[in-house]
């Protein structure tokens, strides 16, 4: 009998998520008299890093949320975007600092992330929030894995015990992403560029979270039936469509369920954010009084 596939949709849990972070702000401004506030930098003229920020933005100003966009030129050195970041740590009124990512290939993207004040990285990117993320107390985990948790709960995925493979292993999604799926009690295994027989090994899994930004590169043969699948992709194509890392149209029928793309794991990455950003500026605004 074919299975039902359920499409794992951000749109209700954002739902929940914005009214929940309504509340918040809202204590918030009731406390310390401002709304929290976050700076988001872009450095160039990327067409989806403007999209993305707009977004960001946009949905700040649905919360309450102040937001402030610095848009850098693309030739800008490493010192003087060092030095717009360092003017916003020492802002009292910034309580979140994102950089967006890609930057142009001439800036050390690991250098300029190093340079956000922990107690303000909303992206949970500096070495002192992934060490933190390793010993399980992290102030901010980086959005777009939180953001994956946070659906796979919703949906009510229970993931103790679960055989899940993490496809990618960058410091933004795949590292973090397999720490938290680990802290959830998962039997996680990392693969990337270099895993042999990925196709077996992917085959014998529960869950698969793909972060591999290959656009449709992952069919049906991947995954066993029954499987979950977390499509972290996201790529315009050629006819102008958007599509994640899997071949969607082929998943109808064989996987239990798997994220949409677009409006899965993209809406989710945005609302892990803003809880980012409230919760790093009740702790900090705290702690300044
Ligand atoms: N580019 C794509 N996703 C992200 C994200 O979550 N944070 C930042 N800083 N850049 C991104």
């Amino acid at each position: 009998m074919a299975i039902q596939t359920q499409l794992l949709k951000a749109r209700e849990v954002a739902q929940a998520s914005e009214a929940q972070l309504h509340n918040e702000v809202h204590k918030f401004k009731a406390h310390f008299s401002v709304s929290p506030q976050l700076a988001v930098v872009l450095v160039g003229h990327d067409p989806a890093s403007q999209v993305y920020v707009r977004r960001k933005h946009e949905t700040c100003h649905k919360l309450g949320i102040r937001s402030v966009k610095i848009e850098l030129h693309p030739d800008i050195t490493e010192k003087e975007l060092l030095h717009h970041i360092q003017r916003l740590n020492a802002d009292p009124d910034i309580d979140g600092i994102l950089v967006q990512m890609p930057l142009p290939s001439h800036l050390d993207a690991k250098k300029i992330i190093e340079g956000i004040d922990p107690l303000k990285d909303v992206d949970g990117l500096t070495t002192s929030n992934l060490g933190a993320l390793v010993a399980g107390n992290a102030k901010a985990v980086s959005c777009t894995p939180k953001g994956v948790i946070s659906l796979l709960k919703f949906y009510d995925i229970q993931l103790k015990g679960l055989n899940c493979a993490v496809v990618g292993r960058s410091l933004i999604v795949g590292k973090p992403m397999a720490l938290l799926l680990q802290q959830e009690d998962a039997t996680v295994t990392m693969c990337h560029s270099a895993t042999r027989n990925l196709k077996g090994i992917l085959q014998q899994m529960d869950l698969v979270v793909i972060a591999a930004g290959k656009p449709m590169l992952f069919g049906k043969e991947f995954f066993r039936e029954g499987a979950v699948v977390v499509d972290v992709g996201i790529h315009r194509i050629d006819n102008g469509q958007i599509c994640g890392d899997l071949k969607a149209t082929e998943m109808n029928g064989h996987l239990l369920a798997y994220t949409p793309v677009p409006g899965g794991v993209g809406p989710m990455t945005i609302i892990s954010l803003m809880e980012n950003v409230v919760k790093l500026a009740f702790n900090r605004r705290s702690n300044l009084k």
